[in-house]
Order: structure tokens, then C-alpha cells, then sequence
């Protein structure tokens, strides 16, 4: 599906038509409306003003257009604000927020769950069987947190809800340290950046249970009145990491994602990973709810993408198994913050240029929606993601370059381009039906998903673990074997020293020379079952000659534990020797690194989808497939670039 989010509340009604006239015209085939709309639906409270919306639903039937409702609760009036002040955040600071801007409510005040519901629950006895509806998109990019009283008290009953005596809670936080220890749960305050780990860790997951539960309000109210065919998602922004996004989408029908390039250009890979993850949350298909017409507002440098590039990351998108891409927004609006935004239409009602490679885009999808239809991607690898070994990390980077997303995107990438799917899932997720499972910098390891990761070994699973791995426990404390704590003994060897690095040090084995740079970790070997895979060569003196990857065969399975943060080209081959030994074949050739390769397949069909980030080059195919866009038989494809293939087979 192909998509604008558009705004009709912004405009008079006597120019909608002409705008869908033009959305039709580029193929367009579904509109996101009604987000922020809430000073248009209820312009006093309890006064529900949605007859504008049912036209404008109407509106677009009649072109052909269908419509996801967006619930406009992070935009609340100012009436709501103004007459219930409690609904206002509380900023970090302790100030209130103030209206004039978005997200400006409280996500556990009570009062604004109930008035956000209850316009949900309107919305949807209106429009749940409307046959146009085909979806809701609840609030809108879930980010800010409040930090006020109430919500600090909510946390302390969390807490005491969770740890059941403070006696439990000063144990599992080593509260003695700096006399930190918790008499009345009243004394416990809210840590966002500096405080205990334990206490931070558990801040971060009481924040996303209160989005969860502040979803569930009007989730329950949506589903109240609407079909079940209805499917309801937020939108939710990549690598964003202010909530546990497995804990807030499980009860949603699919997860969707904003996609913004932002400055400069696309980095395919990098993205091409927050879509898996995106595909990872619910492990299915998913959307991309926004994504940008050329550039954004929000950058210090807002560069348009290059001419065809929109149309490629459209394309990549579908490649990782999203349904839809939507383009934020349609037609700039003359006023409000977002007015240097790119849009497809301009102020004065035109299209702008993109428009017309939009349009293009539009006949496209709708020439291979068919063929995409009942497709998905299916991946032998899996690379773990995991919040809270990234906020853990996070908290204590020890060295500052050390991003985990980045050091997942290093394992990512190459296991990628050779396996041409992967999925990003959780620790907990269901790992038997992988050949390989990685997981970089997965700090912390929970009881769950060390059984999780034993049971997958043990029945003949390649797992790699990456560095800092198997550190923390649940509650984000040391544990008391060394890394990869309840791994080690599996492993049969375990990380004597870890080293934050100044510059890149030599690495030497198996997978060639190269160097480490950030982090080094020194493995001890503790079974003569276990092999050294890569040593480090001289640096500090503590590493010379240490072993820096070791692996164990366990049964069938085997347990790798690489120490080393390896230089792209170390890591290409380390990635080739992960898909050897786990004896997973590529689905295509090697091709260019400058070309993203990517399949779906289900209902007895093979869709390939090939896009060229770089100069124009022609690539042969294993065998003759059809070119969905053009129909006819091929053997090799030309790609300029920004150039995209689907092919068939
Ligand atoms: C200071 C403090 C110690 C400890 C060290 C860490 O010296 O007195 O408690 O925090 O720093 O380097
Ligand atoms: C976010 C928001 C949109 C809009 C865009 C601009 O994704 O969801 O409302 O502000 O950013 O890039």
C-alpha cells in the first residue's frame, strides 16, 4: 500500500476532493488521518465533533482511498490542559509542561487516559464498522515521560508489586553501597541518567508497562466497537530505545515504524536492521507509517534525498517485509512548526518534483502488490536485540564510542549481505527454527533467556555471542561468574579482563589479520574443548598473545564467544565462518556491496528485490526470473543508480 498522512482538519472542505483527486491520480491507495485532530473532533469537552471526519472518509472512498485513523492523543486541547492541569507532564527539571506543543500529557496520570479512551471509544462506535476504516494508528511516536509526584508514587507500588518486600529489593541492588539502603518504599525516587543500575533499569521498565497500559486504554476502547479487521499499531521510531518495545507492541495487530533518513543519505544497511527489528517486534509483517518526502524540518542539515532515492528506500522497505510506505505529509501545512517539512504537494495545492516519482512508485506497487501478496521474509539467522542490555550499556559505556546498536549493526551487516535475511528478535524470542543465532552486546542475560539460550544450543544451535555479553543480571547487577556469566560454563572459557581501548589494537586468526578497536576482551580458556578461533597481537601488554574468540562444539550445536570488536573486513569473514559452521548456504550470489539484495517468499512464490545504492552495474541472476515491473523474462538485471528490480521466481 502506498500512503499520505494527511491533515483535512488544516483546510477548508471545499479543497479535500481536489487533494484526493491528486493522491488517486499517484496511485495512492490509503490516507492516515485525525492524529492531532483533537481540537476538531471535541472543541469542548464532551463535545464530539466527528461529521467532518465521516466526510472526510467518504471523500476519499469515492477515490479509492482508504483511511487509518490516528487517535489524537498526543496532541491534547487546550481546553483539556487548561481545565485538568494534572494531565500536564512533568518535565526532568520538575517543571510543567505547557501547551502549545505536542506530547505535552502525562502517560500515567489517570484523568488524561480516561478523557484519550473516551475520544478513542467515540471514534470507534463512529467508525469500527465503517468499511472504509481499515485501520487506527494509536497516539503517535510514544517518547516523554513524566516525572511528578503521582507518577513517582505509581513507580514505588510498581516496585513493591514486583519485589514484594524492600528487604528483597535492597539485596538485589546492593543498597548498602553508599547507604543507598530503602526503609519505606515512599524514599525511593525516579532515576533517569545517574543512580543506582538497578533502579534505573527498573525505571525504564515501568516506563514502558505505562505505555503499555496507557495503550491498553484505548486499545480496549477501539476494540469495544470496531471489526476485528480493523488492525490497530502505533507508529514507533527505530533504535528509539525510551521504552521496551516488545513490552508495549505485544497487544497490537502489527508494528509500524517511522522511517526518517534525516541528513545526508541512506544507509541501507543500518536501516535495512531497524526494519528487521521493526518485522521483529511481532515477528511479521509490518508498515512504515511515515517516511520522508525528500528531507525533513528537524535536522541540523535537512538535505533532500537524491533523485530516485525515494523510490529505492520505498522498494528496500518492502524488501524487509513491510505492507505499506507512507509518506509524512501530503501538503505542508501554512502554519505550525513543520513548515520547511518535505511534503508531495506544496502549500499552494501543486505537486512538488517528488510527486511525480512518488507516482511512479504508486503504479509500481500496485503492478507487484499481487505478486507480494501473502509474502514474507524468512530468515535462518537471527541477531539478538535486547533493551535492556542496550540501556544497561548505555548507562555505562565505559568507553563512549561504544553504541551497542552499532555494534549490532556490525554483526548485521555482513551476516546480511551474504544470508540476504535476517531477523532482529528478542532474547526470548523462539530461536529453534534459526541455523544461527548472534547476539552482540548482550550485557544483560535474564533467567529466561538463559534457558532460552541453553535449550537453543542443546538442540543444535550456533549461537555467537559478541562482547560484553553475559554480564548483568535481571536486575541489571554483576553477576558473580564472569562473562558470559551463566554461558561460561557451556562455553568452557570466560572473560578474564575486559579493556576499553584508545586506538585499534592487531587481532590474528582464523578469520585473518585485523585489529579491535573500542573494547578488547581477554578470554580464559577453561576446557580442552574449547578452541581459540582469533588471538590479539601485541598492544597493552595484558592482551599480547590472549585469546580474543573462542568456540565449543555442544552436541550438534556450538557456543562462540568473540572478545574482539572486529574491523569490517575481520568481521566479513568471521560472519562467513559463522554461516559455514551453522552450514547455511546464501540464496544468491555475492553481488556488489553497494546493492541490497532481499527476499520474500510464502504462498508458493519467490519475490526478489534488488535496489543499487551505487553506480550503475548490470547483475546476473542464479537463474531466469520475471521482471515483476516490466513482464518479461530476464537473466540479468541493469541498475542505475537508485535502481530497483523485483523479479519473480
Ligand atoms: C573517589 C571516591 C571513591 C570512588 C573512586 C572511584 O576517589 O572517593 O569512593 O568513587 O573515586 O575512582
Ligand atoms: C514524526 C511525527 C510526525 C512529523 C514527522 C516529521 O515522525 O510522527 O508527526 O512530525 O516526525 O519528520
Amino acid at each position: 500500500m502506498l500512503g499520505a498522512a494527511w491533515y483535512p482538519e488544516q483546510w477548508p472542505e471545499a479543497r479535500w476532493e481536489a487533494d484526493l483527486a491528486l493522491m488517486e491520480a499517484a496511485h495512492i491507495n490509503f490516507v492516515r488521518v485525525s492524529e492531532f485532530a483533537w481540537s476538531t473532533m471535541e472543541p469542548k469537552e464532551g463535545d464530539y465533533q466527528l461529521d467532518w471526519l465521516e466526510h472526510a472518509v467518504r471523500l476519499a472512498e469515492k477515490h479509492h482511498i482508504a483511511v487509518v485513523l490516528g487517535t489524537p492523543s498526543a496532541a491534547p486541547p487546550a481546553w483539556l490542559t487548561q481545565r485538568y492541569p494534572e494531565t500536564m507532564r512533568t518535565k526532568e527539571d520538575g517543571r510543567k509542561d505547557e501547551h502549545g506543543n505536542r506530547q505535552q500529557f502525562d502517560w500515567s496520570n489517570a484523568k488524561y487516559r480516561e478523557l484519550a479512551g473516551k475520544m478513542a471509544a467515540k471514534m470507534a462506535e463512529r467508525f469500527g464498522h465503517d468499511k472504509n476504516v481499515i485501520g487506527w494508528q494509536i497516539d503517535n511516536e510514544y517518547a516523554n515521560e513524566s516525572y511528578g509526584e503521582s507518577t513517582r508514587t505509581q513507580f514505588q507500588d510498581w516496585l513493591k508489586a514486583k519485589y514484594k518486600t524492600l528487604d528483597s529489593l535492597n539485596a538485589k541492588w546492593t543498597t548498602a553501597y553508599w547507604s543507598e539502603t530503602y526503609q519505606d518504599w515512599s524514599q525511593i525516587p525516579i532515576a533517569e541518567r545517574y543512580g543506582n543500575p538497578g533502579l534505573l533499569l527498573n525505571w525504564k521498565q515501568f516506563v514502558s508497562d505505562t505505555w503499555r497500559s496507557y495503550q491498553k486504554v484505548q486499545l480496549d476502547a477501539i476494540r469495544a466497537h470496531a471489526e476485528p479487521r480493523q488492525i490497530i499499531t502505533t507508529n514507533m521510531m527505530g533504535w528509539f530505545d525510551a521504552y521496551d518495545h516488545y513490552t508495549v507492541s505485544q497487544d497490537l495487530d502489527f508494528a509500524s515504524w517511522d522511517d526518517y533518513v534525516g541528513s545526508g543519505q541512506l544507509d541501507f544497511v543500518r536501516n535495512g536492521a531497524t526494519h528487521d527489528l521493526t518485522r521483529g517486534l511481532l515477528r511479521k509483517n509490518f508498515w512504515v507509517m511515515e517516511t520522508q518526502p525528500g528531507f525533513v524540518n528537524w535536522h541540523a542539515n535537512n538535505n533532500a534525498l537524491d533523485k530516485g532515492e525515494v523510490r529505492a528506500m520505498a522498494w528496500h522497505a518492502i524488501g524487509h517485509g513491510s505492507e505499506a510506505v507512507e509518506y509524512w505529509q501530503w501538503r505542508s501545512a501554512l502554519n505550525g512548526q513543520e513548515q520547511y517539512h518535505g511534503v508531495l504537494v506544496g502549500a499552494d495545492g501543486t505537486p512538488v518534483p517528488l510527486y511525480y516519482e512518488v507516482k511512479q512508485l504508486g503504479a509500481e506497487f500496485e503492478k507487484a502488490a499481487p505478486v507480494l501478496a501473502g509474502t514474507t521474509v524468512k530468515s535462518e539467522v537471527a541477531v539478538l536485540q535486547d533493551y535492556n542490555s542496550r540501556w544497561a550499556i548505555n548507562w555505562q559505556r565505559h568507553n563512549r564510542a561504544f553504541d551497542p546498536v552499532t555494534a549490532l549493526v556490525s554483526y548485521y551487516g555482513p551476516l546480511r549481505a551474504l544470508a540476504r535475511s535476517v531477523d532482529v528478535v528478542a532474547d526470548t524470542a523462539p530461536l529453534s527454527g534459526y541455523k544461527l543465532v548472534v547476539a552482540p552486546a548482550l550485557n544483560l542475560l535474564t533467567p529466561t533467556a538463559v534457558k532460552n539460550l541453553e535449550a537453543y544450543v542443546r538442540g543444535g544451535g550456533h549461537l555467537v555471542l559478541g562482547q560484553r555479553s553475559g554480564m548483568k543480571d535481571e536486575d541489571n547487577s554483576l553477576y558473580p561468574q564472569r562473562q558470559p556469566g551463566p554461558l561460561a560454563d557451556m562455553l568452557g572459557a570466560r572473560v578474564e579482563q575486559w579493556y576499553a581501548l584508545e586506538t585499534a589494537i592487531p587481532v590474528e586468526g582464523d578469520w585473518g589479520a585485523g585489529t579491535s578497536t573500542m573494547w578488547a576482551e581477554q578470554i580464559g580458556v577453561k576446557s580442552s574443548e574449547t578452541k581459540v578461533l582469533a588471538r590479539y597481537g601485541k598492544s597493552n601488554g595484558w592482551l599480547d598473545g590472549q585469546p580474543a574468540a573462542v568456540t565449543r562444539k555442544v552436541g550438534k550445536g556450538s557456543i562462540t564467544y568473540i572478545g574482539a570488536g572486529l574491523d569490517e573486513a575481520t568481521m566479513r569473514n568471521a560472519a562467513k565462518w559463522m554461516l559455514d559452521e551453522s552450514g547455511l548456504k546464501p540464496v544468491m550470489p555475492e553481488v556488489p556491496a553497494d546493492v541490497e539484495v532481499s527476499v520474500r517468499e510464502g504462498d508458493g512464490k519467490r519475490v526478489v528485490i534488488l535496489e543499487n545504492f551505487g553506480e550503475k552495474k548490470t547483475i546476473t541472476l542464479p537463474q531466469a526470473m520475471t521482471d515483476v515491473l516490466s513482464g518479461t523474462s530476464t537473466s540479468s538485471v541493469t541498475l542505475d543508480q537508485y535502481g530497483v528490480a523485483v523479479l519473480r521466481y
